[in-house]
């Protein structure tokens, strides 16, 4: 890969080399313009000046003047001939945008040798200096049968017969391009001019480049203009000189001087500021792409300061798992929410507030705004989208997708039409309608079997060990059927509580009442502090209490545990059953459900069951554990039970979890 400053040099290299060898070159070939713009003058033919010439089979110098169509005696009949100056003409020059204009001045000498005489002269500009085969009669060495149309010849011819109907009369000039047939022709007569009179007729060919017209003067008179893109219709460089013929009707076609000169003309005045222009174009250039460059830079720092290009990382990596939840854009959310209105408000949680949304395929979304202020860590938490994305089972909320735009993070859930289990549970809410009514035991038991699955499937049946950190009744969902869905799972992980009332547990995952008494030691989550949180829920799932004291101002702390374990130890702990189910409910699954929450909440974290084993107690699978009726102190630090302890367990000892530093992902 070329690194942009490579770059950067590399074009820097290839630029001024460019200019050097522009500038060298314009100055040499300026130089040789100089010398190589033709110019040549010929006031009489002698024998010596052959060597300038390029003449034809049929051509010679002859008499002071050069015979185009041979002077001699009776071989005069269909003969064709052309005579060239040696040098060639640069007509024009593509690379240094010049075109070359040109006076030819000569003077001709035409003598019938039959009467009338046949058939005529011609200054022409060719590529080539080949006379063409059959070029006699009418074609007047210009151009024969075949090559009509092809050949790069421009010809002003001075015609003595009319040898096709075109032709205007025998005796006029005409301008023909790659042809014998005139663009335009002028009869001479009407000027007092006669071209076979045998005398010498002085004839001007001018072209101007800048206009592009070609003006032919006969005897100082001016006969035709035309319009001639030379360029178009010629190659860069050209032959000057005259063909001439003869036919059945021959005649004597002489020159007898000629003057030729030639200068350039700049092009659409684009030479003079060639020079700045190639200057120029390297500044020009460079300085695109250094702001293209400074422009880039300037974006990417932007980005960077916004957080894009981690969330650019972080897609690629959510993307790259299967399973990935949707990356939805900031746009879409807005106008799912109505741009977060409060009346979508679903609830505010530890993370941030929660909306209801609904998509434009009319599905319906919660949309978990994240707290500003838990930003920090923003990479890690994005990883754990990928995790939590990957997790799929039928009692946790889906991920479904997910948004970072403007340095805030977006998660967007499926969502739960009858909300969260608190709103259900607890004795202070008084029913107000059919629904708000108490749940039934069925349902709680239900529930509490849906969050255990749930938890036990984050603990040990995903491919990473996930810890939730937040177990609460709030963080319980339930669908239209009342399962319960465990959302906000593998949050805590990475983003600190920001929630004002939890100010108390400052630095630890969690919400007071559900929290481990070794945690505010610890200052860890752990296995053994999901199953403690569990079983507080468990607890107030049955006994629809708060896990703090119901009359005091403090709801914080975890009496529930203390007041059904004292029911416990007077063997009275059915008496916690929620009072609003008036006595509807199974006596062995409450006490079960009882004991088993207990159990959860044991002081001493190695005491307390796995996941697995509640989930075995609740189905039925294996006997509940042994509480001791005594509530157990709080030892810090823990000490690990002793064999014989075991023993009291009715659980199996490999059931039993050690506290795990767990590593859920890294
Ligand atoms: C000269 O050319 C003409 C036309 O091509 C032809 O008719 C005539 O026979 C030719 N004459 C001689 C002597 O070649
Ligand atoms: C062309 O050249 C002839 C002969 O040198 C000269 O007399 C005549 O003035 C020139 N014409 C122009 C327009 O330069």
């Amino acid at each position: 890969m070329l690194r942009p400053e490579h770059l950067m040099k590399r074009i820097k290299a290839y630029f001024s080399r460019i200019v050097l060898c522009q500038l060298l070159g314009m100055m040499l070939s300026s130089a040789l313009v100089q010398v190589g713009c033709l110019s040549f003058g010929f006031p009489i033919f002698q024998p010596e000046n052959v060597g300038e010439l390029i003449l034809s089979r049929n051509s010679q110098v002859f008499s002071d003047a050069i015979q185009v169509t041979p002077d001699l005696s009776l071989d005069m009949i269909n003969v064709s001939g052309r005579a060239f100056y040696r040098e060639q003409l640069k007509l024009w020059d593509s690379r240094r945008s010049v075109k070359a204009s040109f006076n030819s001045s000569f003077v001709l000498n035409i003598n019938p040798r039959t009467s009338p005489g046949g058939e005529g002269l011609a200054f022409i500009l060719a590529g080539h200096t080949t006379l063409p085969d059959n070029s006699a009669g009418k074609w007047l060495g210009i151009v024969n049968q075949s090559s009509i149309g092809l050949s790069d010849v421009i010809a002003v011819e001075f015609d003595t017969r009319k040898s096709y109907p075109e032709d205007i009369d025998d005796n006029h000039v005409g301008v023909d391009v790659k042809s014998i047939y005139s663009i335009q022709q002028q009869p001479l007569g009407a000027h007092g001019v006669n071209l076979s009179g045998g005398t010498d007729i002085t004839a001007t060919v001018l072209f101007d480049a800048e206009s592009g017209k070609l003006t032919v003067l006969v005897s100082t008179l001016l006969m035709l203009t035309v319009d001639l893109d030379l360029s178009k219709l010629l190659p860069e460089d050209v032959f000057v000189g005259f063909s001439a013929s003869t036919g059945v009707y021959t005649q004597l076609n002489s020159i007898r001087s000629w003057n030729f000169s030639s200068w350039e003309v700049h092009i659409e005045e684009k030479d003079p500021n060639l020079i700045w222009l190639w200057i120029l174009i390297p500044i020009i250039v460079l300085g695109g792409i250094a702001a293209v460059a400074a422009i880039c830079y300037m974006k990417r720092k932007c980005r960077k300061e916004q957080g894009l290009d981690e969330d650019l990382q972080i897609e690629l990596q959510i993307k790259s798992s299967s399973n990935a939840p949707h990356k939805f854009r900031l746009k879409e959310l807005v106008s799912a929410t109505e741009n977060f209105n409060s009346s979508n408000k679903l609830g505010k949680g530890g993370f941030g507030t929660v909306y209801k949304g609904t998509l434009m395929n009319g599905k319906d979304i919660a949309v978990k705004r994240i707290s500003k202020d838990s930003r920090h860590g923003i990479q890690d938490f994005l990883a754990e989208i990928t995790t939590m994305g990957n997790l799929n089972h039928k009692n946790l909320v889906k991920l479904i997708g997910w948004c970072y735009e403007k340095a805030q993070l977006f998660l967007v859930y499926e969502f739960m039409p009858n909300r969260s289990l608190d709103k259900f549970i607890f004795s202070g809410n008084i029913p107000s309608s059919a629904q708000d009514l108490p749940l039934s035991w069925e349902r709680r038991h239900s529930i509490i079997c849906g969050v255990a699955r749930a938890l036990d499937y984050l603990h040990n049946g995903c491919d990473k060990r996930v810890l939730h950190r937040d177990i609460k009744p709030s963080n319980v969902l339930l669908d239209s059927e009342f399962n319960s869905r465990l959302g906000d799972f593998g949050l805590a992980r990475t983003i600190q509580i920001s929630d004002k009332t939890h100010h108390s547990t400052k630095g630890i995952a969690g919400t007071p009442g559900y929290m481990a008494p070794e945690s505010f030691h610890t200052q860890r989550a752990t296995v053994e502090t999901d199953v403690y949180a569990f079983g507080v829920l468990m607890l107030e799932v049955v006994c629809g209490r708060k896990p703090g004291h119901q009359n005091g101002p403090n709801n914080n702390d975890n009496s529930i545990v203390e007041w059904v374990w004292e029911l416990y130890s007077r063997e009275s702990v059915t008496e916690a059953v929620d009072t609003r189910l008036k006595g509807d409910f199974d006596m062995d699954e409450a006490k079960c459900l009882l004991g088993l929450g207990l159990a959860c909440c044991h002081p001493n974290p190695y005491e307390r069951p796995s996941m697995r084993s509640v989930l075995q107690v609740l189905t039925g699978e294996a006997a509940p554990p042994f509480v001791p009726y005594e509530k157990p102190h709080f030892v810090w630090p823990v000490t690990q039970p002793a064999l014989e302890q075991d023993l009291n367990y009715q659980t199996s000892i490999s059931q039993c979890t050690t506290i795990t530093e767990l590593a859920t992902g890294r």
